[in-house]
């Protein structure tokens, strides 16, 4: 079927008008097996300054053509997201890193060769071609090039240089299946490429090559010690590892309290028997008292909670398992509508960081330890 997007688009700002919701269509795919006409279609969308979700490795993103300042102001919209906020410019080939950064250092270069297409992002010098819409006012931009072959296909189809923040609404956990777009956004976008679930569940490294000594924003599953292989030393944002308020994180972003589950989230800390324990005393007290408690724990410690809400988040033999299931988990728990919830900690040797800094954030920071 041949669609006339400029009627499309007319015919959605129409209803929208009337205040009636459009559903969002979605085509489901694999990488292997790609749907060439759905693909072309989102393109088409996102060229003609729609809004399209994606899977990428890390998590779904939610596109617009990043050099359109009005798709760019959809996509705050449609996530209810802060306009000060910076979007980060996906693109599917090395050479069109030229087209929205200049002054680009070396050693990111060496990086971006070393790690794309892969999960990070490198903030850099922008040109003129990115629109301050799409940078949240900066005068650096964000960059990615994703491995993830729906992805890569459809910014092609896009023209090059799809503005993608996570498609959740703004303050949810990320989505890392296709329902979790559809359930934030479902009805205020056009359209969504399902990919199944994501490979990899938590967004990717943010590394700042725009002060000397690159500096990490957001810690992610290519860790510090990767980065440090290939770059020599590597700083991360002080702001990161303050508790709370007392330095700000350089991302924007990474400011806001973030992937907040409804209920209230602590996390628990220390020796693994330990752990068990306080967690265990902690759900009985709250149980006793009438509240619906959640509790995360891993495969290997399922067993020994015999009361709550209780869900295995992944085996610590296998730590991209708990990092996969981490945003799932969180919105599970808000369905479930419990009212606390109590967590193992999961400091697992490679993606222990990214994995803290996410679940510390969504606990507001809140941990006990024992
Ligand atoms: O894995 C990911 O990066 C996913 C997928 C869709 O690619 N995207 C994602 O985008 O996580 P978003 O918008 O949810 O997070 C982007 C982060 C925010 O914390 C933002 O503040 C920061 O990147 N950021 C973007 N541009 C920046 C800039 N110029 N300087 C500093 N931080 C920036
Ligand atoms: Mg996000």
């Amino acid at each position: 079927m041949e669609v006339n997007f400029q009627i499309y688009h007319y015919w959605r700002s129409e209803c929208a008008m009337r205040g009636e919701k459009m559903k969002a269509w979605v085509a489901k795919m694999t990488e292997e097996q790609l749907d060439q006409e759905a693909i072309r279609k989102a393109g088409e969308i996102l060229k003609s300054g729609g809004l399209a979700a994606f899977p990428t490795e890390t998590v779904y993103g939610l596109g617009g053509n990043a050099f359109d300042a009005e798709a760019s102001q959809k996509i705050y919209a449609a996530k209810g997201r802060p306009s000060d906020n910076p979007l980060i410019v996906h693109i599917a080939r090395m050479e069109d890193l030229e087209v929205v950064a200049r002054n680009i250092p070396d050693n990111a270069r060496t990086l971006a060769k070393a790690c794309w297409p892969g999960p990070l992002t490198m903030i850099l010098e922008k040109t003129e071609a990115v629109p301050k819409e799409t940078t949240g006012g900066l005068n650096t931009v964000a960059v990615r090039f994703p491995s993830n072959r729906i992805a890569q296909a459809l910014i092609l189809a896009a023209g090059g240089f799809v503005a993608a923040p996570s498609a959740n609404t703004s303050g949810r956990p990320s989505p890392t299946t296709a329902e979790h777009v559809i359930e934030d956004l479902g009805d205020s976008i056009d359209c969504i490429l399902d990919g199944g679930m994501v490979e990899i569940g938590l967004e990717s490294t943010i590394v700042d090559f725009t002060e000397g000594t690159p500096m990490i924003l957001r810690p992610g599953s290519l860790n510090r010690e990767r980065l440090e292989e290939i770059l020599g030393t590597v700083r991360t944002d002080p702001g990161l590892l303050a508790q709370e308020t007392h330095t700000r994180p350089k991302a924007p972003g990474m400011r806001y309290k973030h992937y907040a589950p409804n209920a209230d989230l602590t996390i628990v800390e220390g020796a693994e028997q330990a752990v068990v324990e306080k967690i265990r005393a902690l759900a009985a007290k709250q149980l006793a008292c009438g509240a619906k408690v959640g509790i995360i724990c891993t495969d290997e410690t399922r067993q020994e909670y015999p009361q709550g809400d209780v869900k295995s988040i992944g085996a610590r033999s296998d730590e991209a398992s708990i990092a996969r299931h981490l945003y799932g988990i969180l919105r599970e728990f808000d369905g479930d509508h419990v009212d606390i919830i109590y967590s193992e900690a999961f400091d697992t040797p490679k993606m222990g960081q990214a994995i803290m800094n996410r679940l510390l954030k969504a606990a507001g920071h809140k941990r006990i330890e024992v």
